[in-house]
């Protein structure tokens, strides 16, 4: 099994919020596994923008002290650091200011014909004033993309907003917008499983499926972003973008080509036919979950109250969803998806599970016929799991047993699993928009996210408490169990 890697063409990447904590946890770890793969051509750079006044050299120390403390063991190598640390360069620059923008001119002409990315690594409220200043300092060229990180709004309205500021300057296929789990190596699976075998298509719809489950656990808790995350909430964090991905991917039809806009009309498709869920259902249809003290990761933890140190919060750490999409392939199949923080491990699986038999030809004894279940493991541990009957080996007579045709990725492979955002930096430089969320799909996710939003307020819906380490609120139990079935919980 080999991994190929095709070279991009020289770039200069400008990264604003060039000394956050994004490009020092992802983006400069993931330039650098390029750069030793061998995927850059010369001359190629990062440059690095912020307020901070730091040096070139001050900077490339950060991005050593970074790499340092993200790689992985043996990841690091001296001289491919060093070589690294020679493409990085670094501009004081201020959004609202004209001040470092002249500066920032120099260094990019000296690069007119590269491919020239601007990475917004910064709050979305400045995005508005940095795509005007790149404007008015004559910085976009022909090869000139730029990229935004999420959230892209925190409602319908503000997503509107966002997005006609970057359009005014930037046109739709200029404009990656990055959701960084289509850049995980399972995702991309989901399709190749779907698209590339004979064997599940004809299978892939409402007379075999009974329902899905799409969960995102995670046992961390706050990670110090408090005050991002209690004005967003488990259901704009996660749902609105990561989560809607999944589901359009697991359920959306053929597109005609891996084309990037034959693959986005599918998945606008699959968010436009979500049921709504308003004030009128939404008691039925979702429960919100917070944290309170417990046990994770190995030890005890805070409650999320006292996360937030004393505050009072009903913001939801936690969602549960049963969600609906009204069209012929998926009519009455459930889709019920979950995520939360601090929960009993991190675990992020797509699980399809198939209908049972129509009619039972063994006798009892031969033990209960358990439904077939796909499961799509995108962490930990990614890889496809396909749960059979069997008949229990030897002698005994008849008697049936579920096992799992279990195929570790990173077991059965020997290559190294990229990160998703290696994926997806490199796919910028290429211009292609596959894995990036078109503007039209982020309105839509919008659309169905913002009727749950103001039916929690309309109704008054209360967050349920639930112990750190553990699955969530009983309530999320109730919801998939009062259908007759339960969270697949195998981790
Ligand atoms: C981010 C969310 O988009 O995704 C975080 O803002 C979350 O709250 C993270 O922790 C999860 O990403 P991953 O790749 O670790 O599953």
């Amino acid at each position: 099994m080999s991994s190929q890697i095709i070279p991009v063409e020289p770039f200069d990447y400008v990264v604003f919020g060039g000394s956050g904590d994004l490009a020092e946890r992802k983006l400069l770890p993931a330039l650098y596994h390029r750069q030793i793969e061998g995927q850059f051509s010369e001359p190629t750079r990062v440059i690095g923008a912020s307020r901070s006044a730091l040096s070139h050299e001050e900077y490339r120390k950060f991005a050593e002290a970074a790499l340092k403390e993200h790689l992985k063991k043996g990841e690091y190598d001296e001289a491919e650091v060093k070589k690294f640390c020679a493409r990085l360069f670094y501009v004081s620059v201020d959004a609202k200011t004209d001040a470092g923008w002249d500066q920032l001119k120099k260094i990019l002409d000296e690069g007119k014909d590269r491919v020239r990315a601007f990475y917004l690594a910064v709050a979305p409220g400045i995005f508005g004033d940095i795509s005007q200043k790149i404007h008015d300092h004559k910085l976009i060229t022909k090869q000139t993309r730029i990229v935004v990180e999420k959230p892209i709004g925190r409602d319908l309205a503000s997503a509107l907003q966002l997005n006609d500021t970057i359009g005014r300057v930037f046109k739709e296929e200029q404009i990656f917008r990055i959701d960084h789990y289509l850049g995980k190596e399972t995702v991309q699976n989901l399709m190749a499983l779907r698209f590339a075998n004979a064997l599940y298509e004809p299978l892939w719809n409402a007379d075999h499926i009974d329902h899905v489950q799409i969960t995102v656990a995670e046992s961390v808790g706050l990670e110090g972003r408090a005050g991002y995350y209690d004005t967003a909430g488990a259901l704009r964090d996660m749902v609105q973008n990561h989560i809607l991905q999944l589901l359009c991917l697991t359920a959306m039809e053929i597109p005609s080509s891996m084309d990037s806009e034959a693959v986005r009309d599918e998945k606008l498709k699959v968010l436009r036919a979500l049921k709504p869920i308003d004030a009128s259902n939404v008691e039925q249809s979702t429960v919100r979950g917070q944290y309170r003290a417990g046990a994770s990761a190995g030890g005890p933890v805070k409650g999320y109250l006292d996360e937030l140190e004393g505050g009072v919060s009903n913001t939801e750490t936690f969602v549960a969803i049963k969600a609906e999409i009204g069209n012929w392939r998926w009519a009455g199949v459930p889709f019920y998806i979950r995520t939360g923080k601090r929960l009993a491990g991190r675990m992020s699986e797509i699980v399809i599970t198939f209908k049972p038999i129509p009619h039972n030809i063994f006798d009892q004894a031969a033990g209960r016929i358990v439904a077939n279940q796909l499961v799509i493991r995108l962490q930990p541990d990614e890889g496809v799991k396909q749960s059979l009957m069997i008949k229990d080996p030897g002698p005994g007579g008849m008697r049936l047993r579920n096992v799992s045709l279990d195929m570790s990725f990173a077991s059965a492979f020997n290559v190294r699993n990229p990160d998703a955002y290696e994926r997806l930096l490199m796919d910028v430089v290429r211009s292609n928009q596959t894995l990036f969320m078109r503007r039209d799909e982020v309105e839509a996710a919008w659309k169905w996210v913002d009727p749950i939003l103001k039916g929690w307020e309309e109704a008054g819906q209360q967050v349920q408490g639930y112990t750190a380490g553990t699955w969530g609120p009983s309530q999320a139990i109730a919801l998939i169990e009062r259908d007759g079935r339960t969270w697949h919980d195998d981790i």
